[in-house]
């Protein structure tokens, strides 16, 4: 129970990473404030909270809208009485060069995953300030740090949050907030479900098997696996680590 009586607010948290990262904070004690716009599946995971014995609260928001990432700070300090840590982990996947990648494609990615980011950390960033400090994590890719064809506007959109992680690491570090970012391999979660299918519509278990393979540890990692890592970032036990991209991807990236 590290996180008894602390409060954290996890963006992208109805399904994947997000959905692993709040299951298991409140596992560990926290209140958790979920937020999505995925509202059924949102609501199974608090549900799935709920019955583990563990405190949280739902809230429906698009991480793309000021508003409701305001909203979903107001609604974590209504509830809880503060926040102490963001997970922003919301975020989707496309493809394209940048020749094929139409404006809107690259407008909607850069939103999700990059401004999404920042308007979460504007609003939770105050609160944590209130209450001594905190932590962030961001989750990036490690297509933020390094490239396969095929995902201009994916690879800027993580590369962004990476930078943009940093410079909250700098600037917050004098209000006790740490802020790191996640760099996953290749996570079993709808949206690489997703990827799979686009990929080999007739087969996608055997392209999930083959990517697994592209890893050194010979698979691809679980969603709560980098629930782990990320809850470790947030945790006492990180207390020397800010600014950092920390790579967790099996091995992928080590490879030539
Ligand atoms: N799965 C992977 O292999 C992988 C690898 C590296 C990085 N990531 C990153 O991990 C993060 C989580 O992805 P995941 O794999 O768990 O996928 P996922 O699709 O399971 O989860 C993403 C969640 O974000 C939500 N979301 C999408 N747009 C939103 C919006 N505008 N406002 C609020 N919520 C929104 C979705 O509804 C979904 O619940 C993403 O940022 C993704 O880029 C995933």
């Amino acid at each position: 129970m590290r996180f008894q009586g602390k409060v954290a607010i996890v963006t992208g948290a109805a399904t994947g990473i997000g959905g692993a990262t709040a299951l298991a904070f409140a596992k560990d004690g926290a209140d958790v404030v979920l937020t999505d716009v995925n509202e059924s599946a949102l609501g199974e995971r608090l549900k799935e909270i709920e019955a583990t014995g563990g405190r949280g609260i739902a809230v429906v928001a698009d991480v793309t809208q000021a508003v409701d990432a305001r909203r979903a700070a107001s609604k974590a300090v209504e509830a809880f009485g503060g926040i102490d840590y963001l997970v922003a982990s919301a975020g989707i996947q496309t493809y394209g060069t940048v020749v094929d990648t139409d404006e809107d494609t690259w407008d909607r990615t850069l939103a999700v995953n990059a401004k999404g980011v920042y308007l979460a950390a504007k609003f939770c960033v105050p609160e944590m300030v209130k209450r001594g400090g905190g932590a962030i994590v961001t989750v990036a890719s490690v297509q933020g740090l390094f490239s396969q064809p095929n995902v201009a506007a994916y690879s800027a959109s993580k590369g962004a949050v990476i930078a943009m992680t940093r410079t909250m690491a700098i600037d917050h570090a004098g209000d006790n907030i740490r802020a790191n970012s996640l760099c996953p391999g290749s996570v079993d979660t709808p949206l690489l479900r997703f990827a799979a299918e686009t990929h080999s519509p007739d087969d996608p278990e055997s392209a999930l098997e083959e990517w697994g393979k592209l890893h050194t540890l010979g698979r691809i990692a679980q969603p709560e696996e980098m629930a782990k890592v990320a809850l470790f970032l947030c945790s006492d036990d990180a207390s020397f680590m800010t600014g950092a991209a920390i790579v967790a991807d099996g091995g992928l990236t080590i490879r030539l």
